[in-house]
Formats: C-alpha cells, structure tokens, sequence
C-alpha cells in the first residue's frame, strides 16, 4: 500500500495517559490511533503520560492502525523531552502542535532528526498565523519529514474569538486552504473533532462535510464517533461501481489514446480515470481489513 493510497477515514485521540483507552484502542475499528500527551493530558500527568506513549510504541499491538503520538510544543516545559523520546521511540508519524510557520517545521524537523525514516511529522492547523501561510508550510514537505496537516477547530475558534458552530461558517475558507495546500503537496489531511460524541446526528452531519470538503479523514475522540465517520469516508458502492465502469471504459480497444470519453450519456475524461483508480484503490486496501 502506498503512503498516499492508505485509508486515514478515522483517527481516534485517546489521552496516553489513560491506561483503560490505550488498551481499548489496539481493538477498535480505526485507521489512526493518536496518543496525546497535549491538551488531554493534565500537567501533573504528563511525564507519566510521555512514558504511557513510548512504552505503547514499544510493545505494538496496534496491527494495521497507523500509531501517531502528539507531542507538548517545544515552547512548553515538556516539549523538548517528548521530541527526544518520541524521536528515539519511532512512532508512525509524531503530531506537533501550534504551529506558526516554515520555522516550526524547521525546528521540529530538526527535533526528529534521529528518529527513525518511517516517523513522518503531522502538523496541527490550529493557530491564527498559520492560516496565511498554509501552502509555504505545505511545501517543506519536500525536504523534511513533513506529511500531514490536521485541523484544530477547537484552538482554532478559540483563537479567532469565534464560534464553533455545527455550520463551521467561520472556518471553512481555512479548511478549504489546507486542503488545497495538502493536495499541492502531498500531504495527508485530516478534519477536526466534532465535540459533540452523544449526538450522532450533529456528529454524521459534520464528517459529510469534511468528505465534501476533500479531507481524507477525520479526527475523533470518543469510540462511538468511529462507525459513522469510517461509513461516510469509505467510497459507497455506487461510487464503487461507477470507478470500475470508468476504468472498463477507458480499458476498451477503441477508447486507447482518447483523453475524453462518453460513459452512460456522460462525458469522462483521463481525469475521472485517475480519480476513480484511487476510489478503487482505496476501496480495496479497507476490504482487505
Ligand atoms: N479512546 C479509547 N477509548 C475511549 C475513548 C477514546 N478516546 N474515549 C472513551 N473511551 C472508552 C472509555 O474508556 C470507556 O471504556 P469502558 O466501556 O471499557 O469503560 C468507553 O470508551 C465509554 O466511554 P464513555 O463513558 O462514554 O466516555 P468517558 O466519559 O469515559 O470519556 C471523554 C469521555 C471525552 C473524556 C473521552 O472520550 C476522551 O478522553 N476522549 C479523548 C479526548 C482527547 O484525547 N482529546 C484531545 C484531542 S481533542
Ligand atoms: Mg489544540
């Protein structure tokens, strides 16, 4: 499975230091489990916290999920010692938060620079600053570790002063940027949690539309998020079966060189070809669960 073609449909926080979650979480029908030692982690239980994450990395268990373990800032007390032991404990991927811009990347790059090849760096969007400069972020992809943005809407609205309504109008031209700048550079790019885990239906509405919007998953924090938002980001049958017709389409002797083609009265081009390999793609890597 290629890095880009994985499924990243749910990405379930738990706070490192809760012992009861981590164990669950090795069993739970999510893409990502993100181990945190920032805002779920009260200061008293941090250095535990930390040690919880490394020992888990450690021992495994996870089987296909992607393991990523979400450091303090290097601005904070515990910053510097949770890059250090993430960097020797070699997660998938170590999420960073706050992050301003290109000097962050730098900084936390440099932070990793003996982990392990694997160990990709996730970044949170969450700050005021960052918003304006999410492309020249995206693109020190090329060159660092950098691999995934993942929205923060809670800072976020906390940061702008504004209010985190299951519309989202305040913070969709910022959503609509970071994937843009995501897709421009590679990178994976996960929606923000919905707080709202006892009411599913404000819950579904929110991931429909995080799907809309492109994002490649979403990020959660209760295990009852986890089946309708691996629902909503799996490709449905019906754009299942439309991706085959596609590629059948363009298969046919006679369509060999065209760019643009016609499919059940509707015109294709190479395009859709490429779009609808992906949906297939996917769809496989999560049948073969
Ligand atoms: N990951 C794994 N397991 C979790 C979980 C999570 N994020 N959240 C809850 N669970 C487990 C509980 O341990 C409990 O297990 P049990 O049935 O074996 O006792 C079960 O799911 C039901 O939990 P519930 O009682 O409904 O929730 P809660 O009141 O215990 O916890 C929260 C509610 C919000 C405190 C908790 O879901 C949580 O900590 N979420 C993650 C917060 C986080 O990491 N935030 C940072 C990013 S925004
Ligand atoms: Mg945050």
């Amino acid at each position: 499975m290629t890095e880009t073609l994985r499924p990243r449909r749910s990405a379930l926080y738990l706070p490192a230091s809760n012992a009861k979650a981590l164990a669950k979480a090795r069993g739970l029908p999510v893409d990502v489990v993100i181990l945190d030692l920032e805002d779920a982690v009260a200061p008293e239980a941090k250095v535990d916290a930390r040690a919880a994450a490394v020992a888990a990395v450690a021992e495994g268990g996870f089987g296909r999920r992607e393991l990523v373990v979400r450091a303090n800032g290097l601005a904070t007390e515990w910053g510097v010692d949770d890059l250090a032991a993430l960097a020797k404990a070699g997660p998938d991927a170590v999420l960073v938060p706050k992050i301003t811009g290109v000097e962050d990347i730098a900084a936390y790059d440099r932070a990793l620079a003996g982990a392990p090849a694997h160990t990709r760096l996730w970044v949170m969007i969450e700050t005021c600053a960052v918003a304006a400069r999410l492309d020249d972020v995206a693109a020190c992809a090329a060159g660092t570790r950098l691999a995934g943005f993942v929205m923060g809407t809670n800072d976020l609205a906390k940061e702008m002063r504004a209010r985190l309504t299951p519309a989202r109008t305040p913070f969709l031209p910022v959503l609509t940027a970071a994937v843009c700048a995501a897709r421009a550079h590679g990178l994976v790019v996960l929606d923000g949690v919905c707080n709202e885990f006892r009411d599913l239906g404000v819950f579904r509405a929110e991931v429909e539309q995080g799907l809309e919007f492109g994002f490649d998953g979403k990020t959660l924090i209760h295990p009852d998020q986890i089946d309708p938002c691996n629902a909503v980001f799996s490709p449905g049958m019906d754009e299942i079966a439309w991706a085959q017709t596609i590629v059948a389409a363009f298969a046919l002797p006679e369509n060999a060189g065209k760019g643009a083609i016609k499919v059940d009265g509707k015109m294709v081009e190479l395009l859709h070809l490429d779009q609808a390999r992906r949906v297939l793609a996917i769809a496989e890597a999560i049948a073969a669960d």
